[in-house]
């Protein structure tokens, strides 16, 4: 290579990372919020007044899908109005958010259906009572936990994910790490102490069986009911048994840094670390939003998880918060904030239809909620978007 040419692409090199740094600090996270909260206007208006919220907006279609409360992704939208409602402080979102946290109350005392009551009812709930500590919702997340807890199988160390679904054992996917932190919360705020029990062996079992040399995460994993022994890994919705599904593996970074937070044992945190490292060493996009699975065989022809990125971004923030190793949390702060840099910047489904972001992938060997718009990816946006001002001040 000659002198010049080097010297032509050293500088097109330096003035390409230059502008992102740049852009990066002036990234203007209020704005942002600004456009979250537009977008949810929006759609409220248009949401049909017979206890559904919006889920999805299909590629293609301006329109959002409605599900019932009983969806495993129905705390989210409650969960994005109060997050506005932190935002804004306006009570407008605080009215909203109630109307649609109510929605969900029957899960606390139905029989327990699945693993995503966690879901459903701590990001609804849980954020309105850590909010405005009604303690109406007190006793709803403190119910839906011991409904959660039902799922505990002692032999195996964790809660079935699926209960319904014969998979021929007791299956666990790495998604339930999610919904660790109502359990965590309902043993330090009045409910049964033995949740704190059952939320750690959950996380002890799922360490030691659910990772490959690597860390990198299967989908499901198969024990024996009677027991407990470990059957199989397998995947539902990653490309194979053996690939790296990317919502998998940001749940499991997720779900980590979490029951860190809340145990405090230093054997989680190393381990969020490592499920961390080979996240980031895998990810070969310039933009750091990933393939939907990093072994996906047709990239870089495959669609996109943005809701995997939103999810790792959070996580990111919170888990540079506990890294004393100066490097490492300067790349996890450095790489999070790329992230809803590139999120905001290419992402946004303004224009287009009035969720937050476009390019999530939900279900893709089921064919379903390809490259689309889906409130997990909005939720957990909204929640970078909110650390990340945390962060600034
Ligand atoms: N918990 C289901 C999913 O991540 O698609």
């Amino acid at each position: 290579m000659n002198v010049k040419f080097f010297t032509l692409i050293a500088a097109v090199f330096l003035l390409g990372n230059q502008s992102y740094a740049q852009k990066n600090n002036s990234f203007n996270v209020k704005k942002q919020l600004e456009y979250c909260a537009e977008q949810a206007s929006k759609t409220l208006k248009v949401i049909p007044d017979d206890g559904t919220s919006p889920r999805t907006v299909p590629n293609g279609s301006k329109d959002w899908k409605f599900v019932n409360y009983k969806d495993w992704t129905s705390g989210f939208w409650p969960g994005e109005l109060w997050y506005l409602y932190e935002a804004t402080g306006d009570k407008k979102w605080e009215k909203e958010a109630d109307k649609f946290s109510q929605f969900l109350k029957p899960l606390s005392v139905s029989k327990a259906n699945d693993h995503d009551l966690g879901f459903q009812i701590f990001n609804s709930f849980g954020n309105g009572y850590r909010l405005t500590k009604n303690p109406e919702y007190k006793d709803v997340i403190l119910k839906t936990a011991d409904t959660l807890a039902t799922l505990f199988n002692p032999k195996v160390g964790t809660t079935i994910s699926w209960p319904h679904n014969k998979m021929g054992g007791h299956n666990t996917i790495i998604d339930n790490m999610m919904n660790l932190e109502l359990l965590f919360w309902a043993s330090k705020n009045g409910g049964n102490k033995k949740l704190y029990d059952i939320a750690v062996k959950h996380a002890e079992t799922t360490m030691n069986n659910h990772f490959r040399p690597d860390y990198s995460s299967y989908h499901v994993i198969i024990y024996d009911y009677e027991t407990g022994k470990k059957i199989k890994g397998r995947t539902a919705q990653g490309y194979s048994d053996d690939s790296m599904w990317a919502r998998g593996q940001a749940w499991a970074i997720y779900g980590f840094t979490m029951v860190y937070r809340e145990t405090k044992d230093p054997k989680f945190l190393d381990f969020a670390h490592k499920l961390t490292r080979v996240y980031l060493d895998r990810l070969t996009t310039e933009d750091l939003i990933p393939y939907w699975d990093f072994d996906a065989p047709g990239i870089p022809n495959e669609p996109r998880d943005a809701s995997a990125a939103a999810i790792v971004s959070s996580a990111l923030m919170e888990l540079s918060s506990y890294t004393k190793d100066a490097n490492l949390k300067k790349e996890y702060l450095t790489k999070s904030k790329k992230m809803i840099v590139s999120l905001s910047d290419h992402y946004q489904s303004r224009d287009v239809n009035s969720a937050f972001l476009l390019h999530s992938t939900g279900h893709k060997p089921a064919g379903s909620e390809i490259d689309c718009s889906i409130n997990y990816a909005d939720y957990y946006y909204l929640e970078a978007l909110l650390r990340l001002q945390k962060l600034k001040k």
